[in-house]
């Protein structure tokens, strides 16, 4: 092959450098694309010189320049296809890393954490209540929301009629034996319940929903949550009762706490008494009811008044949360607004 250097020849190698410099510089398929096809179309630098080649005189001439005008748009095209397989590599590399999701990112991030769940004011109140009982030696028992007549009466030594059963405003559940099924006004059932259920000695609490006819109020609701403690044992006497109650006062609220006794009634025990818990700061707050069970409330729990004595009692848990986290209004405690719960950890 002639290896003679026409200007015809200078200009293709001068295409085929500035082609290759062009596409090396294309910085995407897209702009590659549009490089290479300026390059080898009918107005590129190579067609320019083809049509031009009419206008070499030797056929021979004109036969080589014809010949390196093919190579020289074969191996710019080689150099596209080597460049085009460069920009998709890093192409796919920058859409798999835009698409990553970093699943440990959620659950790290400060946003995340902010918004975790917590265990309502009520929950957090009874969990602590269950943990200073089980401290003194007590164990955890449940009984039902819906309760017979007997259960929540009955058996707590009020007979049919009997007028303290007005203590409580009822709701009633639709049976076939009218006004038999209530929905508990208290936790007290329980007792009746672990009672026949459990071998004497029992040091039982039970916590749990409770239900009363009520307009919800600042201070009110018709659902809300009870304690009830009951100890069973032999000789067990009053002096264990407000011994007891002391020691789930200091244990609970503190040791700049104490607790007194007042005279009062409740139907199942025998005295009666409320209690109240005194701040240090000298202010008292009412707790519960308290007693030594009545008798009749042993007998029907399956027990011989004559060997087993007891004492029982009994409390509000959302009062307890209330007073704590300093709630103005118990309402506010079940609105299930995530910023009220919020303000709680
Ligand atoms: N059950 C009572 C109430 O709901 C509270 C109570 C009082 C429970 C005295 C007791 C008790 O166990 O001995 O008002």
């Amino acid at each position: 092959m002639a290896s003679s250097s026409t200007p015809e020849h200078q200009q293709l190698a001068q295409a085929v450098n500035d082609g290759a410099s062009a596409i090396n510089a294309a910085s995407t398929t897209e702009e590659l694309r549009t490089v290479v096809s300026a390059l080898t179309g009918k107005k590129g630098a190579i067609s320019t010189i083809k049509s031009s080649l009419g206008k070499v005189s030797d056929v021979e001439m004109r036969k080589e320049l014809g010949q390196l005008v093919n190579e020289a748009l074969t191996s710019l095209q080689a150099i596209a296809d080597s460049r085009s397989q460069q920009l998709r590599v890093g192409e796919f590399a920058s859409v798999i890393e835009s698409d990553r999701v970093d699943i440990t990112e959620v659950a790290m991030s400060a946003r995340a954490t902010q918004r975790r769940g917590r265990l309502h004011l009520v929950t957090q109140a009874t969990e602590r209540l269950e943990d200073v009982f089980i401290g003194l030696g007590f164990q955890i028992a449940e009984g039902p929301e819906v309760e017979t007549d007997f259960y929540n009466f009955e058996a707590l030594n009020m007979p049919p009629s009997h007028p303290a059963r007005s203590m409580w405003d009822t709701l009633f559940v639709e049976s076939d034996e009218p006004g038999s099924v209530v929905l508990r006004t208290h936790t007290s059932p329980v007792q009746i319940r672990v009672m026949q259920d459990w071998p004497p000695p029992i040091y039982a609490i039970m916590p749990g929903r409770v239900f009363r006819k009520e307009t919800p109020d600042a201070t009110h609701m018709p659902v809300f949550h009870q304690i009830e403690g009951l100890v069973i044992d032999r000789g067990i006497t009053f002096a264990d009762l407000a011994g007891t109650i002391e020691s789930f006062t200091k244990a609970f609220f503190g040791e700049g706490f104490t607790s007194r006794l007042r005279p009062s009634y409740f139907p199942f025990t025998e005295p009666s008494a409320e209690f109240d818990i005194r701040r240090p700061d000298g202010s008292w707050i009412e707790l519960g009811g308290c007693g030594m069970v009545h008798p009749h409330v042993l007998r029907a729990g399956g027990l011989d008044p004559a060997e087993w004595s007891g004492f029982a009692f009994g409390f509000g848990i959302d009062r307890m949360a209330k007073e704590r986290h300093g709630v103005n209004d118990l309402r506010d405690m079940y609105s299930d607004d995530v910023r009220f719960t919020e303000q709680f950890s």
